[in-house]
């Protein structure tokens, strides 16, 4: 049976990749093997409680010992890796978290691959979850491509970059079978409201301020994350070893008129006389070296491999605003307690 350790599968994307191996491949056992930090949320995936072919494993990739347990046990021949740190904004309070599980995390992954496969690469393969923001920032022109320059300008990109590099020389130095990805921003379902679209939903439905960095016209390009889940399928399948491929959503947004859309999708949902919403809009403070705006150039993927995604802004947006109040005994549940202390750590005036 093809076994595949899927690392941060409590999280935002790693649940959902979790759920789309664990239906669509019952032939396959799927370890989802998560820390359950502050960001992992075992809700995110109760549906799948009975699924014969999901087991969850609460693990730490900064912990080898656990780690070669894990392994031992399951005997992975795929590992997808999106266990990180993830959030800007906490990176630049606390680097060292972001070096301990991004950077020291995946080379202890890394390691644990090659012990457990030896010499018998065949069928194996060692996919690496990564970023755009490796990439650094672009002006009003141009894309990131595969070929594009590493020029990681926040301590969260830095940390993604250096995973990348070892990845790379995993596979130029021991042959590990390795591909990965660099994906733009995503966003749906269960994504943790410290980011910008669950955040600003939130504090809608709140009626609270909704913080908008520096100028409000940093751009980013959002993908849907079922769509990034289905590129990690097929790039999981037959992407190349040793290759990078990059995932976007060709869908670019200043986050001002994002905020704008959501606050007039959200007036008309709950209700509320249009123009109620707008005027929550608070300008902040900037966020230190924030990256002015990212752009993917997904043609290799696309051409390749013929990945596209498949909805547009509207229908996206408008599902994941749905979810999110529908779903409000989710929200209730991840801003109880710590998130509480984030929050005012974060935005105090
Ligand atoms: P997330 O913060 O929602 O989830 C991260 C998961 O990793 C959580 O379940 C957490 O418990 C787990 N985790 C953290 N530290 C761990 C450790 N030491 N050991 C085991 N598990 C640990 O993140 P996300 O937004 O779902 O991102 C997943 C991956 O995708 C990351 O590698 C991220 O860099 C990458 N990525 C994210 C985006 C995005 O827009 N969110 C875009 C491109 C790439
Ligand atoms: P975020 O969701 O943190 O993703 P990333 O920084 O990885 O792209 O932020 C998306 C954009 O929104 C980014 O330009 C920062 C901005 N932003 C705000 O303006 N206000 C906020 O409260 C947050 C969290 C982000």
């Amino acid at each position: 049976m093809h076994t595949i350790l899927i690392t941060g599968g409590a999280g935002f994307i790693g649940s959902h990749v979790v759920r789309l191996f664990v239906t669509k491949y019952p032939q396959y056992r799927i370890v989802n093997l998560d820390a359950l930090t502050y960001a992992g949320n075992l809700e995110n995936l109760s549906d799948l409680d009975t699924a014969p072919n999901y087991f969850f494993e609460k693990g730490d990739i900064t912990n080898p010992t656990q780690l070669a347990e894990i392994m031992q046990r399951f005997q992975p021949d795929g590992i997808i890796h999106l266990a990180a740190e993830s959030h800007v904004d906490r990176s630049i309070s606390n680097p060292l978290a972001f070096v301990e599980t991004n950077v020291l995390g995946t080379v202890n992954l890394l390691n644990a691959a090659r012990h457990i496969w030896g010499e018998n690469l065949d069928g194996k393969r060692f996919y690496h979850v990564s970023t755009d923001e490796v990439y650094g920032s672009l002006g009003e022109e141009g894309y990131f491509t595969e070929e594009t320059r590493y020029d990681p300008r926040s301590p969260y990109s830095a940390s993604k970059a250096a995973s990348d590099h070892f990845v790379r020389a995993y596979f130029h130095t021991f042959h590990l079978p390795v591909v990965i990805s660099n994906c733009s921003n995503n966003y749906g379902p269960n994504h943790f409201p410290e980011k910008l679209i669950p955040l600003i939903i939130n504090n809608i439905r709140q009626l609270k301020p909704l913080p908008i960095y520096g100028d409000g016209l940093y751009t980013r390009d959002w993908l849907w994350v079922k769509d990034h889940a289905l590129a990690i399928d097929t790039i999981y399948h037959r992407g190349r070893s040793g290759e990078t491929y990059n995932i976007g959503g060709n869908n670019e947004w200043t986050n001002i008129d994002l905020v704008t859309t959501l606050c007039d999708m959200l007036d008309e949902l709950l209700g509320r006389t249009p123009g109620t919403s707008r005027q929550l809009i608070t300008f902040v403070k900037d966020r230190p070296g924030h990256d002015r705006r990212y752009a993917i150039d997904a043609s290799k993927l696309q051409n390749e491999l013929g990945w596209k995604p498949t909805v547009t802004a509207e229908t996206g947006f408008r599902e994941t605003v749905q979810w999110y109040l529908d779903n409000e005994a989710w929200l209730e549940d991840v801003i109880s307690g710590a998130y509480q202390t984030y929050y005012s750590g974060q935005y105090a005036p």
